[in-house]
């Protein structure tokens, strides 16, 4: 017993928590994920994507009918951050399963589809039943796993390990991140023969390689974050909205501060509001919203507004030089400046702060941070 705890501190290092050191160690692991698939020229330029264990393959899923992709949790979240970049890069249509759903509906596979598996683990017991499924249905099956020699690592066709290192906590943070980086490098190599996507594809490399810089910067929010906690600690709901790239961020966010911090937490893609959630909307709830710039900011600006006109808390996520937006939020706490990238990896970037939120919620709040109770890191039963 002292000796395990022993083992543990030291490999916790100076951090309290091991979901404290992954959610710092998100720089890092991204460089380790692009470790070798992003490919510079002589001068250093970046180049292209190269994913080895993909080659022989990435045909077969150029000429497939749709790509699925398919997960649990966290791993199903990350997918949602991609499928609009997979859409746009594949020209494909991209669709989501959550992978108990697939086993419930017996979802119709085909041949001629290409499904994504993510898992961290590669054990979770939903989610290899949907592979074994999916193979049964011939389709192609492709891993997204950070686990190497898991069960899904092993049972899909070919795949990506996303070299995040050993993530311990159960509530997962680096390896969303890199499950995210992994299938936005998936997508540049699918559209590689692409001319017309030349500039654009060029755009997101660059981008991809500054991530462990600005991510970076991003943890410096972490005192910001914990001021933020301080001031939501018993508060008994959390709304978080989001559209676009960012609606993924806000179900991630949502789901470490319900795993974590015990507090009812939901993300409402923002242009659901009318259709519901605006009937929660009073002066006492506090409320995120994410409105980084894209091609979504000026709905997301309607929406804070709308708020606004209501009186609710609103807390804001917003570029870092952008400050239009702060006389919607309610005091300077609430308003949560990130470092820009290009708008499809935004989603990396902007999850940061919501990780760092949901940590201090727990500690602050006294809840086991690394085991929240009834939950497990990984699931191997249905
Ligand atoms: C469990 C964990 C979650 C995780 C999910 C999927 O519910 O508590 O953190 O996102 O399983 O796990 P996987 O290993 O397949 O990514």
């Amino acid at each position: 017993e002292t000796l395990t705890m022993e083992v543990e501190q030291i490999m916790k290092g100076n951090f309290d928590h091991f979901m404290k050191k992954e959610i710092h160690e998100q720089p890092d692991a991204i460089q380790q994920t692009m470790r070798g698939r992003v490919v510079f020229d002589a001068d250093g330029n970046v180049q292209r994507v190269f994913l080895g264990g993909m080659v022989d393959y990435l045909s077969t899923i150029r000429r497939s009918r749709r790509i699925i992709l398919c997960g649990c949790g966290t791993s199903y979240n990350s997918a949602i951050a991609v499928r609009q970049l997979m859409e746009e890069l594949t020209e494909l249509p991209v669709t989501l399963e959550l992978a108990s759903d697939v086993l419930d509906r017996q979802c119709p596979f085909f041949r001629d589809d290409s499904i994504i598996f993510i898992s961290q683990s590669g054990e979770t017991a939903d989610t290899l039943r949907a592979l074994e499924y999916a193979k049964s249905k011939g389709a192609l099956c492709i891993g997204i796993v950070n686990v190497v020699g898991s069960a899904i690592s092993r049972a899909t066709d070919c795949g990506l390990h996303i070299n995040a290192g050993a993530e311990i906590g159960v509530a997962s943070t680096k390896a969303y991140t890199c499950q995210i980086t992994s299938m936005v490098l998936l997508a540049l190599a699918l559209s590689e023969d692409s001319r017309s996507r030349a500039d654009r594809r060029m755009d997101i490399m660059r981008g991809v390689v500054t991530l462990p810089d600005t991510m970076r910067r991003a943890l410096e929010l972490d005192q910001k974050m914990l001021a933020l906690a301080r001031t939501l600690v018993d508060e008994n709901s959390l709304l978080l909205f989001g559209r676009g790239y960012n609606y993924a961020t806000a179900l991630e966010g949502a789901l470490k501060v319900k795993e974590v911090a015990l507090l009812h937490s939901e993300g409402i893609l923002a242009g659901e509001m009318k259709h519901g959630p605006l009937a929660l909307v009073d002066e006492t709830l506090p409320l995120v919203v994410i409105a980084t710039r894209d091609s979504s900011y000026l709905k997301q600006k309607s929406v804070i507004e709308q708020l606004r006109a209501r009186d609710a808390r609103c807390i804001l996520i917003v570029s870092e030089d952008d400050d239009s937006l702060d006389k919607f939020a309610s005091n300077e706490d609430m308003i949560i400046k990130v470092p820009e990238v290009c708008d499809c990896l935004q989603p990396l970037i902007n999850i940061v702060p919501l990780q760092l939120l949901s940590y201090h919620l727990t500690v602050l709040r006294g809840h086991n941070v690394d085991q929240p109770r009834n939950l497990a890191k990984s699931v191997t039963v249905e």
